[in-house]
């Protein structure tokens, strides 16, 4: 089937976003992103939800005078139905619902973690993008998720190893806010760890059996370290700030690199790709590369545009739907838990 056009709808968490592709060929993205979390140093659902109503069908709209075309154009509307906030992917869902009952229109629901692996599919005008070939390995890193995922085609995944508490973006965000660093504290420490040296200070790596994760520990050691230099040096985290995040990045980083080793090993999967918000971090972009020409690993990094929540994923993934003829019916409930 040629010339489908998608509505993707995108509000699971803070980012209020809608994107038009035709088959892979994406035709607009917007996203509104809410400021109002920061001095709360993390995402308030309350305040998101309410965000989100605000900026829905201002983001849906322009989303459709950029693509130049109008919704009787559209042949379905694809939403994430979760994993998410409640209150957030209720406003989406509720608003998909509506848009499709009033405009005749196909209802698909999508998973956000899948519109994540799915970036890599994503074609813009002009450019060559390389896609991966199934079966793939994506490791997943975002502020909700840390999953490392085997993709067999555009609709199945195996989810082979995941976090057993904090994500890897959680990580991020935690040790910036004990370092006194603004939310989101990722793309902070990724600037200032570019200026610091990252073998200066030693974190103890958790000891998780097979391809899971954990990074609660190492947010704890990173506060009682921290706790202990500032009693001999009140200005130690001044003094070292870079170092510090230099340190703490690549700690994380080996920690993703660990399990991802051991899961390409296991499967014998030679086609690794990265995604979610994390997948941004220039050490861990530089990090796959290298593992990717040591290994001779055919590797896609997703555009820093496509890492965070976007709605062009949600699109592309019901692009894919559609293909199978995966429609929803009007009684599509938030699906709020990662399973
Ligand atoms: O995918 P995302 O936008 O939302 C979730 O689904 O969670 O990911 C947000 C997470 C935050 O924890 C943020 O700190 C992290 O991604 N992040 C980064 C970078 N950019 C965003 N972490 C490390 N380095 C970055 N450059
Ligand atoms: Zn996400």
């Amino acid at each position: 089937m040629n010339n489908i056009i998608i509505l993707g709808i995108e509000s699971s968490c803070d980012d209020t976003s809608a994107a038009v592709i035709k088959d892979t060929l994406l035709l607009s993205s917007v996203i509104a992103s809410q400021s109002v979390h920061e001095k709360w140093g993390g995402v308030v659902p309350e305040l998101a939800s309410r965000a989100h109503e605000q900026n829905i069908i201002p983001v849906v709209d322009r989303a459709l005078k950029e693509a130049n075309v109008t919704i009787d154009q559209i042949d379905a509307i694809a939403f994430t139905s979760g994993p998410g906030l409640m209150g957030s992917l209720l406003v989406g869902i509720s608003f998909a619902k509506g848009l499709a009952l009033t405009h005749n229109i196909p209802l698909i629901e999508c998973n956000h973690l899948l519109g994540h692996i799915l970036v890599h599919f994503i074609d813009e005008q002009g450019e060559d993008i390389p896609h991966p070939k199934f079966p793939f390995l994506t490791l997943l890193v975002s502020g909700g998720h840390t999953q490392i995922v085997q993709v067999e085609d555009a609709n199945t995944i195996k989810i082979i190893g995941e976090t057993i508490d904090d994500a890897a973006g959680e990580a991020f965000d935690k040790c910036a806010k004990i370092m006194g660093l603004p939310y989101p504290g990722g793309p902070v420490i990724d600037k200032l760890a570019a200026d610091g040296d990252p073998k200066a200070f030693k974190f103890a790596k958790p000891n998780v059996p097979d391809l899971n994760y954990s990074f609660s520990g190492l947010k704890t050691s990173f506060l009682y370290f921290l706790r202990d230099r500032l009693k001999e040096n009140p200005n130690f985290i001044e003094e070292n700030k870079a170092d510090l995040c230099a340190s703490i990045q690549a700690t994380i980083i080996e920690v993703l690199l660990i399990k991802l080793r051991k899961a390409i090993k296991k499967t014998g999967i030679k086609q690794i790709a990265i995604g979610g918000g994390v997948s941004a971090n220039s050490g861990l972009r530089s990090a796959i590369e290298e593992l990717g020409k040591k290994h001779g690993l055919k590797v896609y990094l997703p555009k820093r545009k496509f890492t965070t929540d976007n709605a062009a994923m949600i699109a592309m993934s019901g692009y894919f739907k559609y293909q199978l003829g995966e429609f929803t019916d009007y009684g599509v409930v938030p699906k709020t838990r990662k399973k």
